[in-house]
């Protein structure tokens, strides 16, 4: 570029950068005034709106799921599906003939779910709530974490109190299969230092993680999305704490398997 447009393209785009910035740095702070009740409040109604298409939710496996479930799962495994959602995976399990149970923290998600699977003339018992406080009433031979699921949970010492709590409700041989999100690049600490002021500034009782990710829900700034990326071992490091075994690990895919023994 030439001429006298060269010095206003470069201040507005360097004023749209910073703007972006701010913005992102904004959404960390506003997440750090939050209590845990209300980050978990806000991670459920970020995925009310997710996959309700009927389209998504008979689009089968994807990929990564079909090459982890063909090599991890066996025929007639009994399921349950954390973050099952609208039920695109759970339905793509039942159709392959496994037996499977489902839950989500979302009621609207878990409605449609269950409408869908009247359509398909389907069966899955199916419940509303956090895997963190379900009650489980039943032991399964698999219980698989829906894509990134594993992440949606702040917090290491929740997530590896989950794991306990799944441990006595594996069957003989029974797996966990998780699917989580690489900190690739690594987890940058600014954005983490500066939820965690405001955390102590507003009395939250919610410990940001290095690794913890908040910005809009699908692009909605009135919704707050939140992820956790695992850095290299912290995975190995949450199953250890457990009690469980990492038997199968794909850094890149993010997938891995824990058992019991
Ligand atoms: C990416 S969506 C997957 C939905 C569906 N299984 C699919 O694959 O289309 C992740 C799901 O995890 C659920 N989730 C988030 N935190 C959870 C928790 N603590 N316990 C159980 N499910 C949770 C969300 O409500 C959301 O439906």
């Amino acid at each position: 570029m030439r001429g006298w447009r060269r010095a206003p393209y470069i201040l507005f785009r360097g004023a749209a950068r910073a703007l972006e910035r701010a913005s992102r740095a904004s959404m960390y702070l506003a997440a750090g005034t939050l209590r845990l009740h209300d980050l978990r409040g806000a991670i459920t109604n970020s995925w009310e709106e997710f996959g309700r298409s009927e389209s998504m939710i008979l689009s089968g496996l994807m990929s990564w799921e079909e090459s982890l479930y063909g090599r991890f799962l066996k025929p007639a495994d009994r399921i349950l599906v954390v973050g099952c959602g609208t039920g695109r995976d759970l339905i793509a399990l039942l159709k392959l003939g496994y037996h499977v149970d489902g839950i989500d923290p979302a009621p609207r998600a878990i409605a449609l779910a269950c409408h869908m699977l009247e359509r398909e003339g389907l069966h899955a018992e199916l419940s509303t709530g956090r895997i963190e406080t379900v009650t489980l009433q039943d032991s399964y031979d698999a219980f698989i974490f829906s894509w990134f699921c594993y992440g949606y949970i702040p917090q290491a010492d929740t997530r590896i109190g989950v794991l306990r709590k799944l441990k006595p409700y594996l069957n003989p041989g029974g797996r966990i299969l998780i699917s989580y999100i690489p900190a690739e690049p690594p987890p940058r600490s600014l954005p983490i230092r500066l939820t965690r002021v405001v955390g102590r500034l507003t009395r939250s009782d919610w410990r940001p993680q290095l690794g913890d990710v908040v910005g809009p829900a699908a692009g909605d700034w009135q919704h707050i999305h939140y992820e956790h990326q695992f850095v290299e071992g912290e995975l190995e490091e949450e199953a250890r704490a457990a009690g469980l075994t990492v038997v199968f690990h794909d850094r890149g895919d993010g997938t891995a398997v824990l058992t019991a023994s």
